[in-house]
């Protein structure tokens, strides 16, 4: 049987946390045959280490077969010991009347002070995954901080967004969701993100001639897959735990396990593809096999998706100069 693998997860007694760590630990994410050993960081504060305890309770009531061991941790110095997998949920989302300069020094302090843990202790492959928002800077802050791992290992979870897209298109097409290929969202994480289906097919065939409404594409499908979280929050009263969870365990599963040639959406450090600024954190359309993830090249960029990408990466060139002086 497989040597155990070390997942990190933090805000792990969270929204998100809850809906996550029971999949992790029953095999969705590295497959059916990879033990695991979970180390869950919360914030030191009593109220949060007590409901930690309660998930870990509830852990290990489940007597999952490849759950070989859970720990619980307030420091990331320790929670991140040899990790080779580390979900970065735990953040400060923005609050009501929060300062964008409050949240961005918030945020800088925690993911500075995560990186340089995962710098410090992780495993030195270890593959990082941010879902705290805003998670595309957050994971750049984090790279940042942690200079003696490769960049190419923190990513951002874009995966969300790509999956609210394809669950728009399969309801106009009328065609399972699960039949749709060659989706792209481009940019940050945030309602300026631009989900591109010119190249999609669904059964060999165009979605983009399928759908036939450039109306519908600007007017509806982008302002709905854009406003998908706000929609969620309005209707629930809390902001989406349970998709964010699970494309979490999609992002993982597809770079540990590859795609078999299938695009997905993740947020990487742009090498300069498509014109984006080196280092910035952008959500670019991937293939994953052995463990690495592969931008697809060559796509041709016209000139509505030119403006749109503009525009997310100006909000994330934004957030980037707005973290300089924590770096
Ligand atoms: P939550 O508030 O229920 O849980 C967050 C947990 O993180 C709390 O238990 C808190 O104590 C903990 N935490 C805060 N700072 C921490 C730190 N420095 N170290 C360890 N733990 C820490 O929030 P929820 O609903 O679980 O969401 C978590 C984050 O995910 C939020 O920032 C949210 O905006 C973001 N999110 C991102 C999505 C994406 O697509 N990228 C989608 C949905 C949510």
């Amino acid at each position: 049987s497989k040597k155990p693998v070390r997942v990190a997860v933090t805000g792990a007694a969270g929204q998100i946390g809850y809906a996550l760590l029971f999949r992790i630990a029953s095999g969705e994410m590295l497959g059916k045959d990879q033990p695991v050993i979970l180390q869950l960081l919360e914030v030191p504060m009593e109220k949060a280490q007590e409901a930690l305890k309660g998930v870990i309770m509830e852990l290990e009531d489940c007597a999952f077969p490849l759950l070989v061991g859970i720990e619980a941790h307030s420091d990331p110095m320790t929670a991140f010991k040899d990790t080779d997998y580390a979900l970065l949920v735990g953040s400060r989302p923005r609050g009501p009347g929060m300062e964008r300069a409050e949240l961005l020094s918030i945020n800088g302090a925690i993911f500075t002070a995560q990186g340089k843990a995962l710098n410090a202790v992780a495993s030195r492959d270890v593959r990082v995954l941010v879902v705290g928002n805003p998670a595309n800077t957050n994971a750049y802050i984090a790279m940042k901080a942690a200079p003696d791992l490769p960049a190419k290992n923190f990513t951002a979870m874009l995966r969300l967004d790509h999956n609210r897209a394809a669950s728009q298109i399969a309801a106009k097409t009328g065609k399972p969701v699960a039949a749709i290929e060659k989706l792209a969202v481009w940019g940050n994480h945030s309602p300026t993100m631009y989900a591109d289906y010119r190249f999609a097919t669904i059964g060999g065939e165009s979605v983009k001639d399928m759908i036939n409404d450039e109306a519908w594409n600007r007017d509806v499908f982008l302002p709905t897959v854009g406003k998908r979280g706000a929609a969620i929050i309005a209707a629930r009263g809390l902001s989406s735990a349970a998709s964010a969870a699970n494309a979490a365990i999609d992002h993982m599963r597809d770079w540990a396990l590859g795609t078999n040639g299938a695009w997905v959406t993740m947020g990487i450090p742009s090498n300069g593809e498509y014109g984006i600024p080196a280092e910035t954190m952008f959500g670019y359309p991937v293939t994953c096999e052995g463990g690495e993830y592969k931008i697809v090249e060559g796509l041709a960029i016209d000139a509505f998706s030119q403006e749109c990408i503009n525009k997310t990466l100006a909000e994330l060139e934004g957030e980037k100069d707005g973290v300089k002086h924590l770096l």
